[in-house]
């Protein structure tokens, strides 16, 4: 922790602070799920189904079981009891339909489906035995390719919980479309990415003896963990703790409990014995990715470049037994002005595993359709692409019928243009070469949700007789600078230094937060812990004498519903990239990106544009690299490995530029905060796509844009 004992110090909100946790991560100090040393520890391997649908007709263990240092393999057949209601496997992140159940009967729903534990001292020998399973399975038809499913494509039977319905037709898009003057109809693809955080998915259950356990899980949110294996295991909530103190990444993949949560619980239970299960990297391109989506956008414009008609229908994948849902289609009227919209939202099921929310989940994909179409129709009427969002540029959430809670998008266009260089832009597709490369310049507009939890948040501020005061709640902070900018507050708050401040996360005992996920978690978690330190300074102001023995405080903070009803919440950004081609090879390079932000207060700059920066970095990855290759014959994905599965490394990444403008929001959350943990990557690959076209002229539709497309 920075900072002396001097008042300069202490305002610290909008300060660039370090990172509060960047020693102990630096140092090795902080103790990942799988790394928490505990003794006489057990090791579980989870073996996965060979084959996409179908039944296992038998498994033998003999073999593995023979191998010494095994202890014990769990399948279907001899599965310890769970929960017989599958209802109770259902977590606070599922989506409508039945969550898969580990081990739960033979059937196969998808490639890579969990069908066995096996449980031995060591790590090696439990992978070794794993190889001697002997599994038989009746193999049936599957449907993994999503293009041929489209035709089957539904609206959902039920609405996600906290997924607004999609907003009903407006005026007659149609019949404008034939009227417009300038008219662009087109259909984009975007391809699965996976979720490929740093720290894998890991559950220790330390067998605490009494019934009771204590869970160190990669999960996103300890409390959604602890009620997950009550529900199914049947232990009472008060002998489950489940700590997430420090998660390497998880961009949404950790909201729902993992398959290692499941296994470690199930195999520590019927062993009364610590567990640890690691899944391996092979195993993480099945816990569930970013689904494939296919969409359709019909723009008409008037002479002025005015949108008379928008069309936005979105198709989305998802497994046979649950109903995935994301946000795909609204953000197209959000964005623009129109009074002709029509919006449509559908669901191919597939046999694969469900898909998950992945950072910006239905923004990153929806915003490559709606903004490569602006492009188009940009390019159709002549307009400057910034110019003809300007033009179309609206005040009001149209769909919603509600004021903005503020919108500073205008500013985010015109600082972002003016620290990029737009006006330097040839619209000329194809005119400008620097060497024997193309360069090309393109522009988004990206918008997200900007809202607080939709429960209660609490935080507990505890004063000590020292003058040192610990912040604790159960919130998770997965990378992205929430210990710090939690410190901050306080520090501001009860005007003290941030060297006199502990902060406590990721732990089920402490104070009650939703999953750490939406973006909410700044606004929700920072407002409960401002409300607690403005609660314990006024308790320490009235008390005369000297603190003699700990004051603690609970704040809470729940979203303000009446407020809710007049004005929607949105973070706003224009984000700019330059590309350079390669004119024989078709290498891409993006050489800049510059992304200019609206989200409210900005509590620390630093960890904010690092937010911004990676969310960056991941639309880079989702526009130019992440391919997965399925052999649709076997249902498999074949690049299951990062050989074979680009993402985006340091030579990829170069100038990345971040601005926040200044936005003043006294209604999205108490603190002031909208959140920016998603905003960053939404939009990015569309500006991308459009500097390939301003590039090349070619005009590619579907993600990732690689270099055969331009060849
Ligand atoms: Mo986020 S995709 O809600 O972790």
């Amino acid at each position: 922790m920075s900072g002396k004992e001097s008042f300069a110090d202490t305002a610290a909100i909008g300060r660039p602070e370090n990172r509060v946790d960047g020693r102990p991560k630096v140092t090795g100090a902080a103790t990942y799920a799988a790394e928490y040393d505990i003794s006489d520890l057990l090791h579980g391997h989870v073996v996965c189904s060979a084959i996409a649908r179908g039944r296992i007709k038998s498994i033998d263990a003999s073999q593995a079981l023979a191998l010494s240092g095994v202890v014990a393999v769990f399948t279907h057949n001899n599965k310890p009891r769970t929960t017989l209601l599958g209802i109770k496997h259902k977590d606070t992140a599922a989506p409508p339909g039945q969550p898969l159940r580990p081990l739960h009967d033979a059937t196969i729903h998808h490639s890579e489906q969990p069908v066995a534990l096996v449980v031995a001292e060591t790590v090696q020998i439990a992978s070794e035995a794993a190889a001697l399973l002997r599994i038989e399975y009746e193999v049936h038809g599957h449907t993994t390719d999503f293009v041929t499913g489209l035709p089957t494509a539904q609206v959902p039977s039920s609405r996600r919980i906290l997924i607004p319905k999609t907003p009903k037709p407006r005026g007659n898009a149609d019949k404008a479309f034939e009227a417009a003057e300038f008219k662009v109809d087109a259909e984009y693809h975007t391809g699965a990415v996976f979720h490929l955080p740093m720290e894998l998915f890991a559950t220790t259950v330390r067998w605490d003896g009494d019934g009771r356990i204590t869970v160190f899980d990669k999960t996103q949110g300890s409390q959604n963990v602890q009620l997950y294996i009550r529900n199914v295991f049947g232990f009472s909530l008060r002998k489950i703790r489940v700590v997430n103190a420090y998660v390497g990444g998880a961009f949404g993949s950790g909201l729902r409990p993992q398959v290692s949560v499941f296994m470690a619980v199930l195999a520590a239970k019927a062993l009364q014995r610590s567990v640890r299960v690691e899944l391996s990297r092979a195993q993480m391109f099945h816990i569930g990715h970013r689904p494939e989506t296919h969409q359709y956008v019909k723009l008409g414009a008037d002479r002025t470049g005015r949108l008379q008609s928008l069309s936005h229908k979105a198709i989305g994948a998802t497994s046979q037994h649950e109903e995935h849902q994301e946000t795909v289609v609204h953000w197209s009227s959000t964005l623009y002005q129109c009074d002709n919209v029509n919006l449509e939202y559908e669901l191919v099921r597939l046999d694969i595993e469900s898909p998950t929310d992945m950072r910006a989940p239905g923004g990153a994909t929806g915003s490559f359709a709606i903004e490569s179409a602006m492009d188009e129709l940009a390019h159709e009427s002549g307009i400057d692409p910034v110019q003809l969002r300007l033009v179309n540029y609206t005040d009001r959430a149209v769909d919603a019928n509600r004021e903005f809670t503020s919108k500073a998008l205008r500013a985010c266009y015109t600082q972002a243009a003016e620290r990029f260089g737009w006006s330097a832009r040839n619209s000329q597709p194809r005119a400008t070469r620097v060497d024997s490369e193309l360069v090309g310049f393109g522009m988004a507009s990206a918008v997200w949700d900007a809202r607080m939890a939709p429960a209660p948040t609490r935080a507990r501020a505890t004063m000590f007789p020292d003058g040192s005061v610990e912040i604790a709640s159960s919130t998770t902070d997965i990378g992205t600078g929430t210990y710090t900018i939690l410190a901050q507050i306080a520090a501001e708050t009860l005007n003290i230094p941030m060297s006199r401040l502990r902060v406590k996360l990721g732990d089920s005992g402490f104070p009650l937060a939703q999953v750490e996920g939406a973006s909410w978690t700044a606004a929700s978690t920072g407002s409960a812990v401002q409300r607690a330190c403005e609660k314990l300074r006024e308790k320490l102001s009235r008390s005369k004498r000297p603190l003699t023995k700990p004051l603690s405080v609970m704040g809470t903070v729940i979203p303000n519903f009446l407020e809710a009803r007049k004005f929607a919440g949105y973070t706003h950004a224009a984000v700019f990239a330059e590309v350079r081609i390669d004119e024989q090879l078709g290498v891409i390079r993006v050489t800049r990106v510059v992304s200019a932000v609206a989200a409210g207060r900005i509590l620390n700059p630093k960890t904010a544009g690092s937010q911004i920066k990676g969310g960056i970095v991941m639309g880079i990855g989702q526009a130019l690299h992440e391919h997965a290759v399925v052999d649709h014959r076997f249902g498999r994905v074949m690049n299951a490995n990062f050989a074979d599965y680009h993402i985006s490394c340091n030579a990829d990444i170069q100038d990345i530029d971040v601005i926040f403008v200044d936005e003043r929001d006294d209604k999205v959350s108490p603190i002031g905060v909208k959140g920016v943990g998603e905003i960053g990557t939404i939009g990015v690959a569309a500006a991308i796509a459009n500097a390939v076209f301003n590039a090349t002229g070619r005009r590619v539709r579907q993600l990732p844009i690689t270099l055969d497309l331009l060849l």
